[in-house]
């Protein structure tokens, strides 16, 4: 059928880098789109996402983390958590998937030319904010300081580690990366998590005086954000992960200054049409997959609390 959006394009994938391991390993595919036609006509903004299936087992909604500044390919990274991703997990290099979209809005990165953008990022939540700093990175003179906060369980649990840690030797973008604390019988263990991880001040965040050029901690993300201390002026702070970080990185970030319409995040919630016609991803009006993923925080303010 001619026009049918649930139809996918094929894409092949043509790199697979694994980027965690474990249960909830998650791993970076490259793909690109086997009809030349589609490949070069397909574009998409940073913080929109596609619809993959794994032929014979079903799709899943990924956001697509490679910038539209390098073109030809696509980028998703994919968490293990069940059917469809353990399918994706299982593919090799030169199997083909299926791509619809792009879908859902985007970053307004339009609209932030001239400001400091801070980014705050937990485990997989750092998939979205990635096509973000990386376009803002291939367009450095648009922006003012660019701040990147991003923590993982451990040390194997960060994901685009090579990456970060070359973005770590640049002068035009702050990096500081974090290890959660380690856990002992008596509860959390107050030393470093890795050698060099230097540890937060727990007990007042705000009092950590780290050395000059340090950039790697030992302590939970909202934390990291509080020794930090971005400024709120001119700025806007994007925090995608698990909504336990959000949360208390973005009251964090209030307690800093920043207003509701300075911070960003996106919603994830079930979805399987995409295309704002199932009804699975709403929340009252809104429909996450259509008016959506990204959201501020004043825009969240005025929507049911249903996510
Ligand atoms: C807008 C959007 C962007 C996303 N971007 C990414 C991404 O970049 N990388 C990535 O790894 N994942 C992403 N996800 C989540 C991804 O879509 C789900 O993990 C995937 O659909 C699970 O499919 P499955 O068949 O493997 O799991 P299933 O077999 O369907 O489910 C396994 C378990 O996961 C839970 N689950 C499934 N989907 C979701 C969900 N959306 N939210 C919470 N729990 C869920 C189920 O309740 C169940 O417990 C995104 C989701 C949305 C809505
Ligand atoms: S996923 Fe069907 S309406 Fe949003």
């Amino acid at each position: 059928m001619e026009n049918n959006p649930y139809k996918p394009e094929i894409a092949v994938i043509e790199k697979i880098r694994e980027e965690t391991t474990g249960p909830r390993a998650i791993k970076t595919f490259t793909v690109s789109f086997q009809d030349e036609k589609v490949k070069k006509s397909f574009t998409y903004k940073s913080g929109q996402t596609a619809m993959l299936s794994v032929f014979g087992k079903g799709e899943c909604m990924i956001c697509i983390t490679s910038t539209p500044t390098k073109k030809g390919f696509l980028e998703f990274s994919v968490m293990l958590q069940g059917k469809v991703t353990s399918a994706l997990h299982a593919l090799k290099v030169g199997d083909t998937i299926g791509v619809r979209g792009p879908y859902g809005n985007d970053f307004p990165l339009d609209k932030w030319k001239g400001k400091n953008l801070l980014f705050i990022g937990g485990g997989i939540g750092q998939a979205p904010l990635r096509s973000v700093y990386l376009n803002a990175l291939d367009n450095r003179k648009d922006y003012g300081d660019i701040t990147l906060i991003y923590g993982a369980r451990t040390l194997s649990d960060l994901a685009y580690k090579e990456e970060m840690f070359e973005l770590e030797k640049r002068d035009d973008v702050n990096v500081f990366l974090c290890l959660d604390w380690k856990f002992g019988k008596d509860g959390i263990i107050d030393e470093e998590a890795e050698e060099g991880w230097v540890t937060i001040n727990r007990k007042e965040p705000a009092k950590t005086k780290p050395r000059k050029g340090t950039s790697r901690f030992t302590g939970f993300v909202p934390e990291v954000v509080t020794a930090v201390k971005p400024s709120p002026e001119n700025a806007i702070a994007v925090s995608c992960g698990p909504p336990i970080m959000i949360k208390y990185a973005v009251a964090n970030l209030k307690t800093l200054g920043f207003k509701d319409d300075q911070i960003y995040t996106t919603l994830e919630m079930r979805m399987k049409c995409g295309i704002g016609k199932c009804g699975r991803c709403n929340i009252g009006s809104i429909y996450v997959c259509k008016d959506g993923p990204v959201f501020s925080m004043s825009q969240l303010e005025k929507i049911p609390k249903e996510y």
